[in-house]
């Protein structure tokens, strides 16, 4: 998969049917050569572009028939003769930004390295190849130790740098990108997924241009504004054909992903930190290691990729027992009493849940402390004995003897400035000196790179999760990071903060996960605002969005499904309510929308009908019998809910002998009374029955003519339809 040519110089990570080249340049700069199909090697002069113009710097005063800018460094610093912007910048304590990175040296080993404190892709020895690139500016002591580790089954790259200071003196880091790399041209789209609360990562697509386009947060968080997790596409790729790069980062804080076009018309793409309110320092013999950076390439377009792409965060990102269990169906009682229940209510909730096949129970916000409203009581983890006299682990084994497991809400990032906590340590806060710290969600977010907050938050949750049988946790985050600051951290430091919370952060999930290994842990941060794969190492589950109206989620689910895979994504039937659009969407339609992921409910089921209750019975046992085609199997994207008036999706089993599809139709038009829907990812030479009907029909004309779908068959808006096929 790996392999270095020393002669010319060359480097070529083949990773699938994907070839990765670096070239060493004579001076050692080493330099990007092509990202592009499986290539087994290239001459080095496609990458000198011959740039004899004198505004230009000769990084040779005795050859000047070449230039840096014309070039395309692998990790550019800031500085040289290469005036576009790096993939990293550096202070000294003399001032000077200044460096050159120069090879020094390589290893080339099985396997994959892990990336202390911080989530990262595993892979055993057989799986995966990992070459290490050591670059050096002996001058001033900085060593960058470029990571690249390739899986062969799913084409993927995984990037990363170290930085180690060997000097005798303080470097302090700027800018330090986890992958760039340095396209020839810029005849791409960017693709990123944008979005805001309640309405999560939307797919926005803009051609580059020239100058520089990027998305990237500065909330402490990955955020609902925009995902770290974007792609460059040649302009006319879709689902099934086009050039296509994915590139995400394993990572939950401030990121920027960025497309710089130059004036030659060539595009350095980089990804990594927030530069942006960032510094780090290291001193003498210290080191610093950026996030994960994964990149794969498809050559057949979006849909291929993000299946690859899902296909790898099961099973080399996610970990622990519920990497590939089948998630329960949950109710939530969040969307159905907020904070407004006591046992009864709850035990009432859970028994009829039973009668209707749901197999968790999940206790949101206001079990602890005073908390009756959102002002008070986060931080004070004990059980508010007045909304559940006889306590949590009595609650939970009443609800286990029904036959429902139990959950649990936290919000252990956060503390009310009314709780008991607050009071003993105000200075646990993050603030900075001379200016009042602001309250949101009337909340004040803790300071996680403290590790005596990281201690307290660790006993709190276990003392809860020890004495009661509870066998998953919903971690919310509901507030971003304002007046960024700590107490903990000296004047010159204060720009590591954001860095610093997450690792801190890490390391609580860590701990957690590790001491009740048999929770299943979903993440939560108002929704969607914290989505990202730095979270899906820890917990392998997201609840996706605030917003569960299924019309809304059309285009929230299927932006997600870009970069993530449905086992990670909360999604759950709700009426319609306070937080849901006030649209009344079959319950057909809301289950068919809610089905495409971990699948549950947020409603209070007493007030269904005898006949709603019907329907989520059988709902319930029919998602029982295709969740593992959904949560495990293949996903194709069939009809976008961006580019029309219909969406479609579909999943198919590894062996094929499986398929379940989805079709929405969120407003009736008459005209159209039938349509044919083309399916994919069947087995051409196969047949298949529709279980709905008993009809059998070939998988080739599936693919290549469609099934016709009768419009009629409802005459109101939003109607949806699901198929069931079996491979005979
Ligand atoms: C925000 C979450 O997204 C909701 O599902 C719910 O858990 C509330 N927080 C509770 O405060």
């Amino acid at each position: 998969m790996i392999s270095f040519i020393k002669e010319q110089g060359l480097f070529n990570l083949t990773a699938g049917n994907h070839s990765y080249l670096m070239y060493l340049w004579p001076d050692g700069l080493l330099c990007h050569l092509a990202y592009t199909a499986k290539t087994a090697g290239a001459r080095a002069d496609h990458l000198a572009v011959n740039v004899p113009w004198t505004f230009f710097a000769a990084p040779n005063p005795n050859d000047k028939s070449y230039a840096y800018e014309g070039m395309t460094a692998e990790y550019p610093s800031y500085g040289s003769p290469d005036l576009r912007e790096g993939a990293y910048q550096i202070e000294l304590e003399n001032g000077s930004r200044v460096s050159n990175l120069r090879y020094a040296g390589h290893t080339i080993y099985n396997g994959k390295p892990q990336l202390a404190g911080l989530p990262a892709f595993y892979a055993s020895e057989s799986e995966a190849e990992t070459l290490e690139i050591t670059l050096k500016d002996a001058a001033i002591g900085l060593s960058v130790t470029l990571f690249y580790t390739v899986f062969n089954k799913e084409g993927a790259i995984c990037r990363s740098a170290r930085f180690a200071n060997e000097s005798q003196k303080n470097i302090k880091i700027l800018n330090a990108a986890s992958l760039c790399i340095t396209y020839l041209n810029y005849n791409y789209d960017f693709v990123t997924l944008s979005g805001r609360w309640a309405n999560e990562r939307n797919i926005e697509k803009s051609p580059l241009r020239f100058g520089s386009q990027s998305v990237s947060s500065a909330r402490g968080a990955s955020s609902h504004a925009q995902n770290p997790f974007v792609f460059l596409a040649e302009p006319h790729a879709d689902e099934q054909k086009g050039e296509v790069f994915g590139f995400g980062l394993v990572y939950s804080g401030n990121f920027c992903a960025k497309a710089d076009v130059d004036q030659l018309g060539m595009c350095r793409f980089s990804l990594g930190i927030n530069p942006y309110d960032f510094s780090w320092l290291l001193e003498p013999g210290e080191s610093f290691q950026t996030p994960e950076a994964v990149t794969l390439r498809s050559s057949r377009g979006f849909g291929n990729l993000s299946r690859r792409m899902h296909r790898l965060v099961r099973n080399n990102l996610m970990r622990g027992k519920w990497q590939h269990q089948e998630r329960p169906i949950i109710l939530n009682s969040w969307e159905a009493v907020f904070m407004d229940f006591n046992a009864e209510k709850i035990e009432a909730f859970a028994q009829e849940a039973a009668q209707l096949g749901i197999e968790m129970f999940v206790l949101d916000d206001g079990w602890f402390g005073k908390r009756n409203d959102d002002t008070t009581s986060l931080g004070d983890w004990t059980e508010n004995k007045e909304k559940l006299p006889e306590g949590l682990k009595a609650l939970a084994e009443k609800i286990n003897r029904m036959g429902l497991q139990f959950g649990l809400w936290f919000e252990p990032e956060m503390v009310s400035p009314a709780s008991a906590l607050y009071e003993k340590h105000p200075d646990w806060i993050i603030q900075c000196e001379n200016c009042a710290p602001s309250q949101s969600r009337n909340q004040y977010v803790l300071d996680l790179s403290r590790q005596e907050v990281q201690d307290y938050l660790e006993e709190a949750v276990s003392k809860i999760l020890k004495n009661a049988p509870i066998s998953y946790v919903k971690w919310d985050m509901n507030r971003n990071i304002t007046e960024s600051g700590s107490q903990n951290l000296p004047p010159n430091r204060q720009k590591e903060l954001g860095c610093r919370y997450m690792l801190g952060l890490y390391s609580l999930l860590e701990r957690l996960t590790q001491r009740f290994p048999d929770i299943l842990f979903e993440s939560c941060s108002g929704g969607g605002g914290r989505y990202d794969l730095g979270m899906l190492y820890y917990m392998p589950q997201t609840w996706a969005s605030d917003n569960t109206d299924a019309i809304a989620r059309l285009k929230i689910q299927y932006g997600t499904s870009m970069a993530y895979p449905a086992i990670s994504m909360g999604a759950h039937v709700s009426t319609p309510g306070p937080l849901s659009i006030d649209r009344r969407a079959p319950l057909a339609t809301r289950i068919n929308c809610a089905y495409s992921g971990a699948f549950g409910y947020e409603l209070n089921p007493l007030n269904l009908t005898d006949e709603e209750k019907t329907a989520v019975k059988e709902a319930n046992a029919f998602y029982k019998q295709i969740r593992g085609l959904i949560q495990k199997g293949n996903m194709y994207r069939l009809l976008s809910p961006f580019e029309g008036q219909e969406t479609a999706w579909m999943y198919t089993s590894e062996d094929k002998k499986e398929a379940a599809v989805f079709y929405f139709k969120p407003l009736f038009s008459a005209e159209m009374p039938a349509k044919l829907l083309k399916l994919q990812g069947l087995d051409i030479n196969r047949h298949y029955r529709l279980e709905e009907t008993g009809d059998i029909y070939a998988g080739d004309e599936l693919m290549n003519i469609g099934f016709r779908l009768n419009l009629l068959e409802s005459r109101g808006d939003y109607a949806s339809k699901r198929l069931y096929f079996k491979g005979l």
